[in-house]
């Protein structure tokens, strides 16, 4: 169906990667997300690294196709990061939240394939000069932390993906088959996926937080922090709502609640992170039902644009 140099570097048959996400990204989501054919990542930036070895030992238990780590280097500052990665027969990382030059070469030459994220095209020329293998593209109406100086996916991803010679996936607004659709015209490869996965069945998080997303707007997402790094998109509660315009505060203090909003479903216990996407998403729905119709739908319209608009 696809066959770009994405499937071919992941070796996946879908160009999609589900997004990293602290305690959301963990076996029960990536499995799904691998064996429906994706890339299923777990996530490093709950810290929890015990946690994490377990989760990558499941996911042995879980599926027999590829599946990635997220190191997100804000949060991990463990220097046996690239170690642990590696000694757990990890064969793909996506890093994000930091200097690409920190990692990339000794993730490389382990025989790792690493692609980084970026939310600038300067971040991404750095990126390249690296030497990662490729870059996730993420515009600012994608959930969880964001540069300040926030630039949408439509503006974004079009213009890194013209100026680098590396495979492009895009993220921030993607959810289905038109959004995916769009992420090939504007030159991507591929697409991540985060805040609809919050939003499937498979994904641990309390069913509260799954049913916020439903009932959203697509007005209901905030960008808490714009006034100090990181900023941070969030789901509009009335907690998130005071904090908009606030500038006297940092934003992340109010994340010291989280496990009431993660697991107990206190939606203004903390910051629920969660894209402007939010506002198409309809239904919880299970992961490998919303991969299929993603990719089905990707290449259909596709086909359907090239004979409405053939010369
Ligand atoms: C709940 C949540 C947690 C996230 N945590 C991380 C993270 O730990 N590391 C990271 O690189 N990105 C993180 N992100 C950003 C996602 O990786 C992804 O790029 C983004 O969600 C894509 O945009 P979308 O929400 O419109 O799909 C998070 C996003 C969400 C919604």
């Amino acid at each position: 169906m696809f066959d770009n140099r994405i499937t071919r570097m992941l070796g996946v048959e879908l160009p999609i990667i589900q997004a990293p996400m602290g305690y959301i990204a963990r076996s029960a989501l990536a499995s799904a997300v691998s064996n429906a054919g994706a890339m299923g990542i777990i996530e490093t930036s709950s810290g929890m690294l015990d946690e994490v070895r377990l989760e990558i030992a499941k996911m042995r238990d879980l599926t027999d196709r590829p599946f990635g780590v997220n190191i997100a280097q804000a949060f991990v500052s463990d220097p046996g990061i690239v170690d642990f990665v590696v000694d757990n027969g990890v064969r793909f990382v996506t890093t994000s939240a930091g200097d690409p030059t920190r990692y990339t070469e000794a993730l490389k030459s382990a025989g790792v394939t690493v692609f980084h994220v970026v939310p600038t095209l300067r971040a991404a020329l750095k990126a390249v000069a690296a030497g990662v293998d490729g870059l996730v593209v993420e515009g600012s109406e994608g959930g969880g932390f964001k540069n300040p100086r926030d630039v949408s996916t439509m503006v974004l991803l079009p213009l890194v993906a013209s100026k680098v010679d590396v495979p492009v996936i895009g993220a921030g607004g993607f959810l289905d088959g038109r959004t995916m659709a769009a992420a090939f015209a504007l030159g991507a490869e591929g697409v991540q996926l985060g805040t609809v996965m919050v939003a499937t069945q498979e994904s641990p998080i309390h069913d509260n937080w799954k049913q916020a997303i439903v009932a959203a707007a697509e007005t209901d997402s905030v960008l808490l922090n714009r006034h100090r790094a990181p900023a941070v998109r969030v789901l509009r509660t009335e907690r998130t709502n005071a904090l908009e315009f606030d500038t006297t505060r940092n934003a992340m203090d109010d994340m010291a609640m989280f496990r009431s909003l993660y697991f107990e479903g206190d939606m203004e216990a903390a910051l629920p992170l969660g894209g402007a996407v939010s506002g198409r998403i309809e239904s919880v729905r299970p992961v490998a039902e919303v991969l299929e119709e993603c990719a089905a739908d990707c290449l259909r319209i596709i086909g359907e644009l090239a004979e409405r608009y053939r010369d």
